[in-house]
C-alpha cells in the first residue's frame, strides 16, 4: 500500500462508526471481531439492559491498547449510534434447544419494529446489517418498518452457513476453507441450500475433484451428509452452548468491511429480490455485490432446475412466514 494510500486508509478509518443493536453473545462478540480487525475508529454498543451494555463497552475498552486505535461506547440511548456509517442489529430472542429460527419471529419483529425508526432517525445515513433471526423474515419487514431503500437493508444471510459449507468441504478433501468456492442460497434457515454445481476447489470443479487415489471425492451421499450437517450446524452448537455467536460474528465483520473498504465482495448476503430467476418480492440470500452503498446487483448463478427449485421452495417458506405476520 502507498504512503497515500495508507494516510487515506487510516483518515477513513479515523472517522468510521459501527453501531451494533443488542449487546448480546452475537453483539458483543461482533464489537470484538470488528475491534480485532481495526474495522471502524468508533464501535458503539446500545442494548436496553444498561448494565450489560456497559460493562461489555468498558471491557472491550480495557483492551483497547492490543487492537488498532479505536473507541468503544456503549449505552441504552440509540442515540450512543448516532451517524453510524453501519449498524448491525443484532437483538432478539435466542434460539432454543429445537426451536427452529421460524419460531422467532413474532417476537423479534416486535423489537425492530420498538427500534428501526429511531435508529434511522440517529443514523440517516447508515448502511443496515440485519443478523437478528429469523434474518430473511426479519429484514423484508425492516425494510417496510424502515422505509430505506432495498439496497441500504440487508440481512446476513446465509454467508455464515456458506462459511460453515466450505469449512466442512475443506476437512471433506482435505484442502485450506480459503481454497472451497462454494455457496448456500435461499433462507437462512432449515429451506437452505448448497450450490453444488457451480463449486470449486481452486479452479476444479468441486463434482469433478477426485480423490488421490481416483475416487470421486463428492458423491451423492456425501453432499447428502454435507448438506444436513450445515443446516443441522446451529442447532448442534446451540445444544452444546446455549447459542452461537463467534462464527457470526466473524461473518458479519466481513459484511461490514465490504461496506466500509467499499469493496464490490460477492457475498451471499439476504437482500429483497426482484426477478432473481423469476423470484421476487422475498428477502433470501443469493450471490450479490456488497460495496459502500450496500447491497448491489445479484449473481445469477448458473443453477440445475433442482437447484432452482430448492430456490423456489425456500422462497416459499420465507415468504409464508412473512405473510404470517402482516408483512
Ligand atoms: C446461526 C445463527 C446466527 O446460524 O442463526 O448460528
Amino acid at each position: 500500500m502507498t504512503v497515500e494510500a495508507l494516510a487515506e486508509d487510516t483518515r477513513r478509518r479515523r472517522t468510521t462508526k459501527l453501531g451494533i443493536v443488542g449487546a448480546g453473545a452475537v453483539g458483543a462478540t461482533l464489537a470484538y471481531a470488528a475491534l480485532m480487525r481495526g474495522v471502524a475508529q468508533t464501535v458503539a454498543l446500545y442494548d436496553v439492559n444498561t448494565a450489560k451494555v456497559r460493562a461489555e463497552a468498558l471491557d472491550l475498552s480495557h483492551g483497547i491498547q492490543f487492537v488498532p486505535m479505536a473507541h468503544v461506547e456503549g449505552s441504552d440511548d440509540v442515540e450512543v449510534l448516532a451517524d453510524s456509517d453501519v449498524v448491525v442489529f443484532t437483538a432478539g430472542a435466542k434460539q432454543r434447544p429445537g426451536q427452529s429460527r421460524l419460531d422467532l419471529a413474532e417476537s423479534t419483529i416486535g423489537i425492530v419494529r420498538s427500534i428501526l425508526p429511531r435508529l434511522v432517525e440517529v443514523a440517516p445515513d447508515a448502511v443496515h446489517v440485519m443478523v437478528t433471526n429469523p434474518v430473511d423474515v426479519v429484514t423484508y419487514a425492516a425494510l417496510q418498518i424502515s422505509g430505506l431503500p432495498p439496497a441500504r437493508l440487508f440481512g446476513s444471510g446465509t454467508v455464515l452457513d456458506s462459511s460453515r459449507l466450505r469449512f466442512l468441504l475443506a476437512e471433506h478433501i482435505g484442502v485450506a476453507a480459503q481454497s472451497v468456492h462454494a455457496y448456500v442460497v435461499g433462507e437462512h434457515g432449515d429451506s437452505e441450500l448448497p450450490l453444488w454445481d457451480s463449486a470449486s476447489v481452486g479452479s476444479v470443479p468441486l463434482l469433478r475433484w477426485r480423490t488421490p487415489d481416483g475416487a470421486v471425492a463428492l458423491d451423492a451421499a456425501a453432499r447428502e451428509r454435507i448438506a444436513a450437517d450445515v443446516v443441522q450446524s446451529a442447532y448442534r452448537v446451540i445444544e452444546g452452548k446455549g447459542a452461537t455467536n463467534y462464527a457470526i460474528g466473524l461473518a458479519a465483520t466481513r459484511i461490514i468491511e465490504a461496506v466500509l473498504y467499499d469493496e464490490h465482495r460477492i457475498l451471499p448476503v439476504s437482500s429483497l429480490l426482484d426477478d432473481y430467476y423469476g423470484i421476487g418480492d422475498v428477502c433470501l440470500s443469493v450471490p450479490a455485490i456488497v460495496h459502500a452503498g450496500g447491497v448491489g446487483d445479484r449473481v445469477e448463478v448458473p443453477m440445475t432446475d433442482a437447484e432452482l427449485g430448492g430456490l423456489r421452495a425456500s422462497a416459499e417458506a420465507v415468504r409464508a412466514t412473512a405473510r404470517r405476520f402482516g408483512f
